[in-house]
């Protein structure tokens, strides 16, 4: 949800700027823009078309302070007039924003100047000019008059002030000056340490000074992290993203599995010494991986369930201290998720936080962390880091269950034999036509059905639901016919008969049916799975579903990297 990045060096500041806002383009792609200090004055180049156009537009313009935004939209539509970085009505502060300013309304009708664009942030730009003192006095308290999230990078001449509340913002001195960014990973110009900002945390950025200052404006003391190598890539380069990923899932589950069995992550943690059930909350993806996970929990004899974090963080749940939360997130930044655990750590209960990326926010709030290995997921469409999240949970509930142990062996034949299969394109060909397409699944099957099909909606725009197969006939199955194609999957034997027979219902009803499954085909065309390791057999599963979503995207012109009305990481509520 934005990215914003900041720059004061000695070298060309817009072309490191622009080198970051490629990385951060993951967190929002509607417009892109910079704002630099140059003669005097501030200069705004913007772009809606993307980093590249962005990158030809400032290729012949320099400066030593520049300032960067990547937009996903809130306030305001896709327009140039929206796009940041937005300038004070005096064209003096140009300012950049990742975040909300809730109260922006009351604080505009107050403000009595003329606005440009109908952003959040504009407001905010102009709240800070009409403040006294130096920028940082100025960026400090009107900070105290906002209700809501930012993480902002502000100019006004040669000053560089950047501050922020629960969005992220992280700071470093790079070889040619200092740098802000949303994002770790979007550090360039070799930075070897950063420092983390807090909520309410401000700092007034100079080429070789950093000062730290508290919502008090009172300076305050922060000591370096070592940047971690996350930055690393799996060596598979595809035409997009999201192929290259889905593609990485057999090193990152490999590499998971080495990083648990050669380290102390699991005998170190913190636990609760009864855990009497595990309650997992997430978003989205990370929801379904954290339903999975509530079904290893219970097979090994703990009871658990899985909680949307927006709901959760409303909702009646009884809490208890004999209860592990798990906060699961591929960004470890989602804000509903975020808000979740902060309010159960003010509640003094058993935290912990699986993630795939090092330093995020929510690992630092919750007292333990599981990580998954799965390397950086560029792709709005989670793939890898769900297959390492299932992954992890498992891995987790054997460990609890101490039965870790004599799963070792099966774990590793798992990861040697574990194949990326594609969807079949000569099957693809017959039915890419489809414009209503359920997924149905018994069990973890289910849940898989409910992550592919929300892998379909997302980069294909193809109106798709899942379904339990018990419960078509509750209802759902009133919408089927010969238009329909239902997706079924079919790893659990227990459940296989009753699936079949859902399925021949949908059958006798004109609904074309293909079954995705390691179990005899029953008649119906299918798309052969591997007879795995039955509890991993979602990881297997998933695999060629997440390639049917990417090859519909495909067939049907988009592009999978970059879904319409979406970004990578969810930081606002
Ligand atoms: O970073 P998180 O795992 O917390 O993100 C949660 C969801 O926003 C995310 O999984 C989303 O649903 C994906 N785009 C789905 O592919």
């Amino acid at each position: 949800m934005c990215g914003i990045c900041a720059y004061k060096t000695k070298e060309n500041a817009v072309k490191l700027a622009v080198e970051s806002l490629k990385i951060l383009e993951y967190r929002g792609y509607d417009s892109c823009g910079i704002s630099l200090f140059k003669n005097g004055k501030i200069e705004t180049i913007k772009s809606l078309v993307d980093i590249e156009d962005l990158r030809k537009k400032t290729e012949s313009i320099s400066s030593h302070l520049a300032i960067g935004h990547t937009r996903w939209a809130t306030h305001g539509g896709v327009t140039l007039k929206n796009a940041h970085p937005h300038l004070s009505s005096s064209n003096k502060i140009a300012l950049v924003h990742n975040g909300i300013i809730e109260n922006y309304k009351t604080l505009k009708e107050n403000l009595n100047c003329a606005f440009q664009s109908e952003t959040d942030s504009e407001v905010l730009v102009n709240l800070i000019e009409k403040e006294g003192g130096s920028l940082i006095e100025k960026v400090i308290s009107a900070s105290k008059k906002v209700e809501g999230t930012f993480a902002i990078a502000v100019i006004e001449n040669d000053e560089l002030v950047v501050g922020k509340r629960e969005s992220p913002l992280y700071v470093a001195f790079c070889e040619s000056g200092v740098v802000a960014t949303s994002d770790i990973s979007a550090f360039v110009g070799n930075v070897k340490e950063f420092y983390i900002l807090n909520d309410d945390e401000f700092a007034c950025l100079n080429e070789n000074k950093i000062e730290f200052f508290n919502k008090n404006g009172e300076k305050i003391k922060k000591n370096a992290e070592i940047l971690p190598k996350i930055t690393q890539n799996f060596k598979i380069f595809d035409k997009t993203h999201m192929e290259s990923e889905i593609k990485e899932t057999k090193i990152v589950l490999k590499n998971t599995l080495k990083e648990y069995l050669n380290s102390d992550i699991l005998t170190n943690l913190n636990l609760p010494k009864k855990i009497k059930e595990i309650d997992l909350i997430a978003c989205g993806t990370a929801y379904h991986s954290a339903l999975m996970g509530a079904e290893f929990f219970k097979e090994q004899g703990i009871n658990s369930h899985a909680y949307v974090a927006s709901e959760f963080r409303y909702g009646k749940e009884i809490l208890s201290k004999n209860t592990l939360y798990i906060f699961v997130s591929q960004s470890g930044e989602t804000a509903d998720t975020i808000a979740c655990a902060k309010l159960l750590k003010e509640k003094k209960m058993h935290l912990l936080a699986l993630t795939n990326t090092p330093n995020c926010v929510l690992n630092r709030v919750c007292d333990n962390v599981l990580p998954t290995f799965a390397g950086k997921e560029f792709a709005v469409a989670s793939t890898k880091a769900y297959c390492c999240q299932v992954f992890v949970l498992y891995l987790f509930s054997l460990f609890l269950a101490q039965n870790l142990q004599d799963n070792i062996e099966e774990l590793i034949k798992f990861t040697n034999d574990f194949q990326v299969q594609d969807f079949d394109r000569a099957l693809l060909d017959k039915i890419y036509h489809y414009k209503k397409i359920f997924f149905v699944g018994r069990e973890k099957d289910y849940i898989t059905a409910l992550e592919a099909s929300l892998k379909l909606k997302e980069i294909s725009y193809i109106n798709s639901i899942a379904i339990s197969a018990g419960e078509l006939k509750h209802g759902t199955l009133a919408l089927v016919d010969e238009s329909t194609l239902i997706i079924a999957i079919s790893t659990e034997e227990n459940v296989r008969e009753k699936l079949f027979s859902n399925l021949e219902e949908i059958r006798a009803r004109g609904g074309e049916v293909i079954l995705v499954s390691n179990f005899k085909s029953g008649g119906f065309t299918k798309v052969s799975l591997s007879s795995m390791c039955e509890n991993l057999m979602p990881i297997v599963s998933i695999i060629p579903l997440q390639f049917f979503a990417l090859r519909m995207c495909e067939k049907l012109g988009y592009n999978p990297d970059k879904p319409k009305n979406l970004a990578k990481s969810v930081t606002v509520e």
